[in-house]
């Protein structure tokens, strides 16, 4: 049998995880969420909870994956044929599968704005005129989806190039040159008179707006961010090397990813102040509200063609992760070959996708249990899905693998000692469970309306 492919270097490994944990996410959502909940109250319980829940899920779910080196389906069916945990993987392919299918529409509107920054378009309007410029556009029947199709086309290349010459390569170039493209931002947004207004939004703590709606958005959030329970780090657990501290690895991540979260906000919401502007919500934050910023700042023509860069980057090596999910299951589950897995998927996952474009204009109808087909692709696999497999994957890891494999994938075969082995299972086992099932509860509006 041909060997199977892997990453060739720690910094690889790194590269690749950290450019699935950052993505629009980190950008947008992070910092909007962490000035209007709390600031810096929101904060340390978000941090809390990345360290405490986030972290040994993604251990453990780089421990299935390099245990088994198999995708995400194929790695339970290994480690237990008896019984139906691979239930866990099938949520997790499906996720990633329709996941991906609207990401890379909003991964396609990051483009426009890399085109329209460069071409200058919002230079002089009014911000009426640039709100409307993205509504007209979302609805447009097939200018998103030629961008779409651009930025699939791109991930589908890199996928079906493989590990180490395709996702590994790619992911070592662009994970630096975002970190660089955020500093940069930072220093001129902290460099703009009227910066602490926006700092104080951001990290002012607010502990008296925290109560369990808020704790549980952060735990839902930290699950999104770390971009678990959809199979990623399964599937990336299987290409880390024998030899690799897998506990060391997920810290990192998850450093990382939280570190990049925080620089995104201290590079959006000062500049934002400056300039006066609302710090809205999501979607309209980016593609509303920071063009204006960029039209009154000096330099803001590069700044502006930096920041729909950089946003475009983080969404790259995300759509990568998610598409790599798809593709190692029909290669190693299916047997398929690379390349033709590669097109097999794109092609499927950009066709469902032209429909969640054309759910925001021509086809708006909510026929999906009250839903445009869009937000029905969001809210059922966010709600249901990720939760569902996150949950199936901690019971068995907790409960049913072979504790000495646990231990064996932890220190690498013996190779080092690990002192939290003890914390872990507790975490996994009782911890993470009832965690993961309250955000499910908090998702699906048992506590009231989702923040
Ligand atoms: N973790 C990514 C973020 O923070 C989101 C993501 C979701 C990435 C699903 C891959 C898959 O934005």
């Amino acid at each position: 049998m041909e060997k199977r492919e892997g990453f060739s270097s720690k910094f690889g490994i790194l590269a690749a995880a950290i450019g699935s944990a950052v993505g629009l996410g980190n950008i947008w959502r992070f910092p909007y969420v962490t000035g209007k909940y709390g600031g810096g109250a929101f904060l340390i319980i978000y941090l809390g909870i990345v360290a405490i829940i986030g972290l040994p899920l993604m251990l453990s779910e780089f421990v299935i994956g390099r245990e088994a080196k198999l995708d995400a389906i194929g790695s339970f069916k290994k480690l237990d044929s008896k019984r139906p945990f691979y239930i866990s993987g099938v949520l997790g392919v499906l996720s990633a599968f329709f996941i991906l299918s609207y990401y890379g529409v909003v991964a396609g509107w990051t483009l426009e704005y890399v085109f329209s920054s460069i071409t200058n378009k919002f230079a002089g309007q009014s911000s009426e005129a640039i709100a409307n410029m993205f509504g007209t556009f979302i609805k447009h029947p097939y200018r998103p989806i030629i961008w779409q199709i651009i930025f699939m086309g791109v991930t589908g290349l890199v996928v079906s190039t493989g590990i180490e010459k395709g996702i590994e390569k790619v992911s070592k170039i662009m994970v630096p040159l975002l970190l660089v493209l955020i500093i940069v931002l930072d220093i001129r947004a902290i460099s703009l008179p009227n910066s602490m207004e926006g700092l104080k939004f951001l990290f002012k703590p607010d502990f008296s707006i925290i109560d369990r709606r808020v704790v549980l958005a952060a735990l839902g959030h930290a699950f999104y961010s770390l971009s678990l329970g959809m199979g990623i780090m399964i599937t990336y657990g299987s290409y880390i090397g024998d030899k690799e501290n897998l506990g060391k690895t997920a810290l990192q991540i998850s450093i990382a990813d939280t570190l990049i979260a925080l620089l995104a906000g201290v590079a959006i919401f000062p500049a934002v102040f400056a300039y006066g502007l609302d710090p809205a919500e999501g979607p309209g934050l980016v593609f509303t509200t920071l063009p204006n910023v960029f039209n009154q700042m000096p330099g803001g023509y590069f700044f502006s063609i930096m920041f729909f860069s950089l946003l475009a980057l983080a969404a790259l090596t995300s759509t990568i992760s998610l598409l790599e999910v798809v593709v190692a299951f029909l290669v190693d589950s299916l047997k398929m070959e690379r390349k033709k897995a590669s097109i097999l998927s794109f092609t499927s996952i950009t066709i469902i996708g032209f429909f969640a474009s054309l759910a925001n204009g021509p086809l708006s109808g909510k026929v999906f249990f009250g839903k445009n087909f869009f937000d029905f692709l969001d809210t059922t696999t966010a709600n249901y899905f990720l939760t569902t497999a996150a949950l199936i994957s901690v019971i068995f890891i907790g409960w049913f693998m072979n504790k000495d494999r646990v231990k064996a994938q932890l220190t690498s075969e013996g190779s080092f000692n690990v002192i939290y082995e003890k914390a872990f299972y507790t975490i996994i086992r009782y911890i993470a469970p009832i965690g993961i099932l309250l955000v499910f509860l908090y998702q699906i509006g048992v506590f009231g309306e989702k923040l």
